[in-house]
């Protein structure tokens, strides 16, 4: 290899970088990835905006993913991570479910959080000291618990795949012995799947290479594997957009 002068020199943003520290907020690279780059006013949260801004369905949505998720075991004094929790659409049932403190919510939109507060304090929960925290970089970590349950509704239908690796690889962390990562995809009948498909039921359109997207069970897997995570693709839930499950746990 040799050292750098004796090789010219090397541009000089590359060299000067500091590799060791965070890249800065990943919150500007997520700019027009989707649409959970912008921030709801007070007005619009007063309004109840959140609701539609996370997809609405909020009824049916948020209470599918919790029978779902107490349908795999979930008990009330375990630990669940609800990773792009949005407006806590599922987190309402589960915080009322679960024992006080045990519900956490991790999500990349502040305004969508404060929503979720609203809610919270709407449904007389707000007692049940859910911990709630905008990031940016998917790290479950600085909540400094383990989960036996993690769960991503529609967030990976949102990402792309190294977005995905990235989640997965810092929920990876976090797992406690013998947990599971339930998260919900958009499927696509073959990888590299570069045509748009209409989803049934629910008529969204997604597609290979932007929002709302689209990936194969083996792309999944494969992703869960960068992680270092065995994937189960439990497929259909009912989900009234087509959306389907996953469960990632330790290899
Ligand atoms: C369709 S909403 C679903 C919210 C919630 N899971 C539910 O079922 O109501 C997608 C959520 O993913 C969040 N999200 C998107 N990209 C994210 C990222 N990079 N990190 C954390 N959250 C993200 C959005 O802000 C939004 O709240």
């Amino acid at each position: 290899m040799g050292d750098p002068a004796s090789r010219g020199a090397a541009p000089s943003d590359v060299s000067q970088a500091d590799l060791s520290a965070p890249a800065g907020p990943l919150s500007a690279a997520m700019k027009n990835v989707n649409s959970y780059d912008r921030e709801l006013t007070p007005e619009e949260i007063d309004r109840g905006a959140h609701r539609d801004a996370i997809g609405g369905m909020w009824e049916e949505i948020g209470r599918l993913q919790f029978e779902f998720v107490k349908s795999r075991g979930l008990r009330p004094d375990q630990k669940l991570c609800d990773t792009g929790c949005g407006a806590l659409r599922g987190g309402i049932h589960f915080v009322r479910y679960l024992d006080a403190g045990k519900y956490y919510g991790l999500d990349i939109n502040a305004s969508l959080l404060e929503g979720g507060r609203r809610e919270l304090e709407k449904a007389g929960l707000a007692a049940k000291n859910a911990n709630l925290l905008a990031d940016d970089r998917f790290e479950m970590s600085r909540f400094g618990a383990k989960f036996d349950y993690m769960l991503a509704v529609s967030v990976f239908t949102h990402l792309y795949a190294n977005h995905i690796v990235r989640c997965l690889t810092e929920a990876q962390k976090v797992l406690a012995p013998g947990g599971q990562f339930l998260a919900t995809f958009f499927n696509a009948p073959t990888s590299a799947h570069l045509q748009p498909i209409k989803q049934e039921p629910g008529s969204v359109v997604t597609y290979y290479d932007r929002d709302p997207f689209h990936y194969s069970p083996e792309e999944m897997t494969m992703l869960g594997s960068l992680a270092g995570l065995k994937t189960e693709v439990i497929g259909d839930w009912s989900h009234p957009r087509n959306q389907w499950m996953l469960a990632f746990t330790p290899a």
